[in-house]
């Protein structure tokens, strides 16, 4: 039993207390959530996805509760890039944790240009590169489903800034690992993985979709093994940290994404049903490493991965 465990984590330069990151479009900004957990007792908050012009998003319904699930067709809905440099990023300095900003786009032009623009303000720590959502008719996907979009539009954005750049992956394509060597060979600081699985519900009384966008993404525990999996696999491919994400609600689902190879996890639809969520993981893991005698969380990073190309690494550390 140990009494002092460190759970603090590197993901490229960016230093964050906690292994814990809020999933982009679960969290705001972390504003809704100050009034019900301390918000500096997670790591960061990953910023809702913005895009060059603003969007109004997709019809509605736009959300649909399934067995240990839902499924979400937002389609990016956000004020555009210019709006919200003038009227929200001032806001996030105030934020006790790491704010990482999200870009999202439809060319390879639109992610440069929104992400230097973010990048370029102090109050944005990092940045991830939502390559990967599949509620934005053909285009959202498209860079993530392809290695070689992947690989151009990761260059053309780590071209115009120095910050940690996350690159986050979809589930929906035949090799994840890839394109996350892909990623990483054009500069990516670290990988998200994943986003949403593509699904769709249906009114058996209407004879209708249940989304207005017809199709959506599922997140939550339903799409946990799909997520571990993914994070297994792209863990043996590639040597950069890897946030592992898709229906992690407790410290045991936390430390699965850990042991195949996540150096971080992050949370989003556990926050819809219980904002204390992101606490209780910190505190549980601290209590599972403390009674195992492990000092550090980075410790048992990949140890249930054999083959594990990601040893993580800080200067100083073996392996
Ligand atoms: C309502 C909703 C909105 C989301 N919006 C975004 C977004 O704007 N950008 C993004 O990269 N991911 C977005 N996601 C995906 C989440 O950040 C996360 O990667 C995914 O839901 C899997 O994790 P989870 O099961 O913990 O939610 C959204 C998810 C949900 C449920």
């Amino acid at each position: 039993m140990v009494t002092d465990v460190d759970l603090s984590v590197r993901i490229g330069s960016l230093e964050l207390a906690y292994p814990t990151l809020m999933g982009s479009g679960c969290y705001g900004s972390g504003e809704e959530f100050a009034p019900f957990i301390d918000l500096s007792k997670i790591g960061g908050v990953v910023l809702k996805s913005v895009t060059r012009a603003p969007r109004l998003g997709n019809p509605t319904p736009r959300l649909v509760q399934t067995p240990a699930g839902m499924l979400n067709a937002i389609g990016l809905q956000n004020p555009g890039i210019d709006w919200y440099l003038e009227h929200d990023v001032a806001k996030f300095a105030s934020r006790p944790c790491a704010v990482i900003g999200s870009v999202a786009g439809f060319s390879v032009d639109d992610y440069a240009y929104v992400a230097e623009r973010l990048a370029a303000r102090d109050e944005i720590h990092a940045l991830e590169l939502n390559i990967s959502c599949p509620n934005v008719a053909a285009e959202g996907e498209t860079f993530a489903c392809d290695p070689r979009l992947t690989a151009r539009v990761v260059k053309t954005v780590r071209a115009t800034t120095d910050k940690t750049l996350i690159v986050k992956l979809s589930p929906n394509v035949t090799d994840i690992a890839g394109i996350a060597r892909e990623a990483e060979s054009a500069g990516a600081d670290a990988l998200a993985v994943i986003n949403t699985v593509r699904g769709m519900a249906i009114d058996v009384n209407a004879w209708k979709p249940r989304l207005g966008n017809v199709t959506g993404g599922l997140s939550g525990p339903a799409i946990r093994p799909v997520a571990v999996l993914a994070v297994y696999e792209v863990a043996r491919a590639v040597r950069i940290p890897i946030v592992g994400q898709g229906g992690i609600e407790t410290a045991s689902d936390a430390l699965e994404f850990l042991l195949a190879g996540a150096s971080a996890i992050s949370i989003g639809t556990g926050n819809f049903t219980d904002p204390r969520i992101p606490v209780r993981i910190v505190e549980e893991l601290h209590a599972y490493l403390a009674a195992r005698g492990v000092r550090s969380l980075r410790e048992i990073v990949g140890k249930a991965n054999v083959g594990f190309a990601n040893p993580y690494q800080y200067e100083g550390d073996e392996g």
